[in-house]
This record gives C-alpha cells, sequence and structure tokens, in this order.
C-alpha cells in the first residue's frame, strides 16, 4: 500500500495504477463502516484509493473540529490490512493553500439547507466542495459512501447530476453495533451511560418504520412520537423527519420509497442515523 501526500504524487501513483479505480473518501478514524465501504469498493473495482483528510470546511464549529479524533498510525494498519492500493493524506495547507475563506466553493441549494444542513449551517458547502475536489484529484470511476450519511450521498449525487461530474455513486448500507447503534466516529465521544442511551435513536427509527410498515400514515404524529421517545430516553433530539427517499421532499400519503432521518445530542456527541421504508 502506497501513501503520498501531494496532488503531483497523487496522480503519479494513480497513473500507474493499473484498471478502475474506486475512491473511498474518509476523514479518518475508521472503523467497520469504513471498512464495509472498502470493502465494496474492492468489489467493484481493481484498485482501491482511499482518502484521508479532516476537512475544516465542512465543520461549523471550531471545537467540534478540533475535537474529532485524529488517529492516521491505526488508520493507515487497518487499510494495509484490507489490501487498500493507495491511500492519500493530504495535509490542510495543500488542499487549503490560500485560505477557506477564498476557497472556490461548491453548492447544491435546497438539499444542503434542510436537517443536517439546517443544525449544521455551511456543512454541505464543506462537503460538496471537498469531495468535488477529491474527486477531480484522484480522478475515479467510481466513489462509495456509507448511507448513514444519506443526506449526505444525495447532496453528492446532486452535485455529480448538475456538474456532469463523470463518477459513478455507489452508497453502502450501514454497519450497525448489535444495539442498533450505527457505527460513527463520533460515538467515542460517548461515556458508558450514553452509550446505553445511544441507540434509542435507532430505536425511535424502528417503531417509526414498523408503523410505517404497518400502514400508519399520520407523518406528523408518527414524528412527534418518535421525538418524544427519544427525548424520555435521555436524547436531545435535533430533528426526525420522514421524507421522500429520492429528494428528502415532504412525501404524498401514497409515497412507496421512504427514509426516516433523526438526529439527536448526546453529551458531546451529535448522533445521525436514517432508515429507508419501501411500502
Ligand atoms: O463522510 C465523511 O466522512 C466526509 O463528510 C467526507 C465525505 C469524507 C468529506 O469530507
Amino acid at each position: 500500500m502506497k501513501q503520498v501526500e501531494t496532488v503531483a504524487q497523487l496522480r503519479q501513483a494513480v497513473s500507474r495504477l493499473a484498471g478502475e479505480t474506486a475512491l473511498v473518501p474518509t476523514m479518518g478514524n475508521l472503523h467497520q463502516g469504513h471498512l464495509a465501504l472498502v470493502r465494496r469498493a474492492r468489489e467493484l473495482a481493481g484498485q482501491v484509493v482511499v482518502s484521508i483528510f479532516v476537512n475544516p470546511m465542512q465543520f461549523d464549529r471550531e471545537q467540534d473540529l478540533r475535537a474529532y479524533p485524529r488517529t492516521l498510525d491505526e488508520d493507515l494498519a487497518l487499510l494495509r490490512n484490507e489490501g487498500v492500493d493507495l491511500v492519500f493524506t493530504p495535509a490542510e495547507k495543500l488542499v487549503y493553500p490560500k485560505s477557506m475563506a477564498v476557497h472556490t466553493r461548491v453548492e447544491v441549494p435546497g438539499i444542503s439547507d434542510i436537517f443536517c444542513g439546517k443544525s449544521r449551517p455551511g456543512h454541505f458547502v464543506g462537503v460538496s466542495t471537498i469531495v468535488c475536489k477529491l474527486f477531480n484529484m484522484v480522478q475515479p470511476r467510481i466513489a462509495v459512501f456509507g448511507k448513514k450519511d444519506y443526506q449526505q450521498l444525495l447532496v453528492i449525487k446532486r452535485m455529480v447530476e448538475d456538474l456532469a461530474i463523470p463518477v459513478e455513486l455507489v452508497g453502502v448500507d450501514t454497519v450497525r453495533e448489535e444495539d442498533g447503534l450505527a457505527m460513527s466516529s463520533r460515538n467515542n465521544y460517548l461515556d458508558a451511560r450514553q452509550r446505553r442511551i445511544a441507540p434509542a435513536l435507532y430505536r425511535a427509527l424502528r417503531s417509526t418504520a414498523d408503523a410505517l410498515e404497518q400502514g400508519d400514515k399520520d407523518f406528523p404524529a408518527l414524528e412527534q412520537a418518535a421525538v418524544e421517545r427519544m427525548a424520555s430516553a435521555g436524547l436531545q433530539p435535533d430533528y426526525f423527519g420522514i421524507r421522500r427517499a429520492s429528494d428528502l421532499g415532504r412525501p404524498a400519503v401514497d409515497e412507496q420509497e421512504l427514509v426516516i432521518l433523526g438526529a439527536a445530542f448526546l453529551g458531546m456527541a451529535r448522533l445521525i442515523d436514517n432508515l429507508e421504508v419501501r411500502l
């Protein structure tokens, strides 16, 4: 496995890779969820490139950026073990050589402004800008993202469509702990008591999905019940919504492809999760 830090090294290393390339963009602190993306990438393409970059542009709070776990040595060992071909670990100065304030931005309006985008202003501009830049740097044929960040995947899909970026996007199902908690680097922030509370988000999603599957179409009442359930379990709900799976628009009662999205604060962590429901 080769590790490169500059675009020149990256381009040279990519040009030496034979066959199709799949990119897995990450911010490091890798867990089983990331490794599932790497394995999917491996199934889809002969060459797997992983990027590790904690992107300051997508953090709305300086404290969150500073606290974000950085575990490069452990990450590289995991990726080596997965047989990854190339790892791109650019420094912040390389990605944002002037300053982020004067860097070109990629904005996907509408879908970036609701749910996580509303709670974290500017977050998705940061995500679409860095993903667009990584696509230009690596020039992969395929890029693999986790469906845990469902809204992020839709934002990137829209960006790829709107800007005619020649990359095929692949979403991979969320990897969960045994009690349903979605794997996330932010779970590291939870102490033992909070870790016991955290799966309440998944349970709220699951019981809403069950109600929908049993024919309940009162979306506002289901959302309200889920928020109350989360709060009584000890979470501080951020949002909970039942939406059209394709674009997060408000669903008609006969909509068949839905996604339920939830987010909640718990101590230092902000947990997000979602479930797709096909009726
Ligand atoms: O999902 C993430 O880890 C990040 O948002 C991404 C896609 C690597 C962009 O920084």
